[in-house]
């Protein structure tokens, strides 16, 4: 026996040596950790459990006769993060490069698996050279068992993405299938086509970095929620965001204890100015209301106009959508649109309830818009607002103009409180544009048509500037103090714990994407 378990040990140190120790220390050479090592960090100390550690390629083209790793590129197994478990897999790019091909592929799927028949998160780390190319046409059918899994999985467990290195060609797809990528500063990148390609086919000269690093997914495309400076960041900042999410779609996120005793918050009172067109940032009603320091913003640097996220209030996990006016004054465009529906899909999937904050002007008008499809993607957000079964609460802090007022979560599409505080405006537009319409031909036959002008405009603002009207018909619920708005939605919340919304019997819906 301690033969054999001395020839058990020598596997598992070649094992853990990945493709040796020179291209380990071209790996930190370029700041980057090995696979095993994010996992290490990852995880809660000694709790990772690791599956197909001894796994190889069954290959011989091209020299991988001569190639062989154990492992085959890919660290795969379970551990727990905060005591809770999770399924882990991470490419090990010292092995051929991370590239993906039959085993590999199987290992990850393998994870998925158990993931998905034991209800708990699957956590990727991608640092591939992409389908390994002497395996030909298994690595793609590899790629693609991972892309069925990712679907299945979609809404039924979360799934979070970490690039921490190359991420190309059709691999990026099964990050772009889960529910967040968080990808590293520098040293990540994901596209379709690498800077070759786009310079043979479009004449374009771009950088990998350019063309798909951290900050092209975060401001341009959108593709990733999260940028991180290094590794550790992007490791510490997943962990975090996992402690707001359920394990899985039948249960809720867990709750940290609270102590009551601050629910007052005199500051929500100063936020917003006395100018209605004066911008103030969300942010500070957000953070102003929920439980300190709680707000984790998702998505920071892309569609600022509006502002999503998770937080807390007395303990419990919320999700947050909110009309930014400090950008473009908080208008609903394209990107925004889209970018609020996911979040509130997600939300909806792993029943954290959402928190709606209000203070928009409407559609963002022009040809880039309509063009672009401001039509369907406007759609996606009212689609994901009305399907949405979790509570739902909107306050309307400020503007609740036009189409935007039926979106933002309202209660015609099945929000279950709406509270307005006393600066509000529900109308179908602002007041001077609304009185160019409406007393267009008046404005013009008068004498001063300027004074006439504003004269009207101050007549529909008496009128509509202000949260009465809505009121009246019981659009808004409560009118409340900004200062009580913290208050006044634990209970709400509270009282909306056990809330019981079943959609239409149907196969899926078809949200217009
Ligand atoms: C096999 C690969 C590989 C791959 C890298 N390696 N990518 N081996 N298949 N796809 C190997 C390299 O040969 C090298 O081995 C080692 O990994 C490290 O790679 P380097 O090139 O030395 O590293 P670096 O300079 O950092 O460059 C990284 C890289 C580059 C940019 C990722 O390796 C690269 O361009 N690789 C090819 C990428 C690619 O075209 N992949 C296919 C995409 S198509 P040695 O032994 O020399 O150290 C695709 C389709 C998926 O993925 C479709 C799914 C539907």
């Amino acid at each position: 026996m301690q033969d054999k378990i001395k020839d058990l040990e020598a596997k598992i140190e070649e094992a853990q040596l990945g493709g040796g120790q020179k291209r380990i220390d071209a790996q930190h050479a370029k700041g980057k950790l090995t696979a095993r090592e994010r996992i290490h960090f990852l995880l809660d100390e000694g709790s990772f459990e690791e599956t197909g550690m001894l796994v190889k390629h069954r290959s011989n083209f091209f020299g991988l006769d001569k190639q062989h790793f154990l492992g085959d590129g890919v660290v795969t197994g379970y551990g727990t993060i905060d005591g809770r478990l999770v399924y882990v897999f991470a490419q090990d790019f010292t092995v051929l490069g991370g590239s993906l091909a039959e085993a590999h592929a199987e290992k990850i799927c393998k994870v998925m698996d158990l993931a998905m028949k034991n209800g708990a998160p699957v956590i990727g780390l991608n640092d591939s050279g992409g389908a390994r190319i002497q395996e030909g046409v298994v690595s793609l059918g590899g790629y693609a068992d991972i892309f069925y899994r990712n679907t299945r999985a979609s809404g039924v467990i979360p799934q979070l993405s970490a690039i921490m290195g190359p991420c190309a060609g059709g691999a990026v797809y099964s990050p772009a299938l889960t529910d967040f990528i968080g990808m590293v500063e520098n040293t990540s990148y994901m596209f379709v086509t690498g800077p070759n390609v786009v310079k043979t086919v479009t004449h374009e000269e771009v950088t990998s970095e350019e063309l798909g690093g951290a900050s092209a997914h975060s401001t341009k495309s959108g593709v990733t929620h999260f940028t991180y400076g290094n590794e550790m960041t992007l490791i510490k900042g997943f962990r975090k965001l996992l402690s707001y999410m359920p394990q899985n779609c039948e249960e809720e996120a867990p709750a940290l204890a609270y102590e009551p005793g601050d629910e007052v918050r005199p500051t929500l009172n100063e936020i917003i100015p006395e100018n209605p067109n004066q911008p103030y940032d969300i942010r500070e009603v957000i953070n102003g209301t929920t439980d300190e320091g709680s707000f984790l913003e998702v998505h920071k640097d892309f569609a600022p106009n509006i502002v999503v996220g998770f937080a807390r209030l007395a303990g419990r996990s919320i999700g947050i959508v909110a009309n930014q006016p400090a950008y473009l004054a908080g208008v609903l465009d394209n990107n925004s649109s889209t970018k609020g529906a996911r979040f509130v899909r997600f939300c909806d999937s792993f029943n954290i309830p959402l928190l709606v904050f209000e203070d928009v002007p409407g559609f963002l008008p022009g040809t880039d818009q309509e063009w672009n499809a401001i039509i369907s993607n406007g759609a996606k957000l009212l689609y994901a607002f009305s399907e949405a079964t979790v509570p739902r609460i909107t306050v309307i802090t400020r503007k609740a103009y036009g189409g935007a007022y039926d979106v933002m979560n309202s209660k015609h599409i099945g929000a279950d409180l709406n509270y307005a505080w006393p600066s509000a405006e529900i109308a179908v537009m602002g007041a001077k544009g609304a009185a160019e319409i409406i007393f267009r031909k008046e404005i013009k036959a008068a004498e001063d048509p300027e004074a006439k002008l504003k004269e009207k405009e101050e007549e529909y603002a008496s009128i509509f500037a202000n949260p009465y009207r809505a009121a009246a018909r019981g659009y808004v619920d409560q009118v409340i103090r900004p200062d009580e708005t913290r208050q006044k939605l634990i209970k709400a919340f509270k009282m909306l714990e056990n809330k019981v919304d079943k959609l239409p019997q149907k196969k899926h819906g078809n949200i217009p994407l």
